[in-house]
């Protein structure tokens, strides 16, 4: 946990604990942490694994790059600085939700591990699962569904991750889903098959 600017500010302890709503809820709160480049899929993936878990009975929420990107993360760009403080946010939001007992699943493209690790690192032990959706440049560019790898060919767009900024790959994922081959349906059944194991939520059927 990081220190406030003023030390006048204390820690208040509920007495509904992460453990009460997570009896209540009938399963874990955890973070899915899609990354990935623009266009590999992750924002689609996140939504089909949350519908599949909503369908299961469980307290979901998308935390979406393009999305927050609006309201939350509105006064920030994509430099290397802004893209720290987009994630960092995020994994703070992420971290709230976590101790209502939801599953967040967030779709950042997330390019730098090392602020992946810092989320990994503010999250309690088993509670951040890294999801590496696995796309090529080439097939994301080939895609191209919002037109924004033209424009940063063209010049029009700066710092583009895959083009004018760099892409980190994460190095130990929990889980790398090959999102730029395999069907959508393969690619959802993957992640609840880790959440499965992962006793985070139990696969129906
Ligand atoms: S992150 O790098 O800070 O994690 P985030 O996931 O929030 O990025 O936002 C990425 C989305 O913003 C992309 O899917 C794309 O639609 C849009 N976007 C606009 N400009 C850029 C850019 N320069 N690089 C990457 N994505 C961009």
């Amino acid at each position: 946990m990081s220190k406030p600017t003023s030390s006048d500010v204390v820690w208040h302890h509920a007495t509904v604990t992460r453990e009460r709503r997570q009896q209540m809820n009938g399963h874990r709160g955890a973070i899915l942490w899609f990354t990935g480049l623009s266009g590999a899929g992750k924002s689609t993936l996140a939504h089909a694994v949350e519908e599949a878990l909503h369908q299961q009975g469980c307290r979901t929420i998308v935390l979406d790059g393009d999305n927050v990107r609006h309201g939350l993360c509105g006064d920030l760009g994509f430099s290397s600085q802004d893209r720290t403080e987009n994630i960092r946010r995020v994994g703070e939001v992420a971290k709230l939700f976590v101790e209502a007992g939801v599953i967040v699943l967030t779709a950042f493209i997330s390019p730098f591990r090392d602020d992946r690790a810092k989320v990994r690192g503010i999250a309690q032990h088993g509670d951040f699962i890294e999801i590496y959706c696995q796309s090529s440049l080439e097939v994301c560019e080939q895609r191209d569904v919002k037109g924004l790898y033209k424009k940063a060919r063209d010049g029009q767009i700066k710092d583009f991750t895959g083009i004018s900024s760099p892409y980190e790959e994460p190095l130990k994922p929990e889980l790398v889903v090959a999102t730029g081959e395999q069907s959508l349906d393969e690619c959802v059944a993957q992640v609840l098959s880790l959440l499965a194991q992962r006793n985070i939520a139990k696969q129906e059927g």
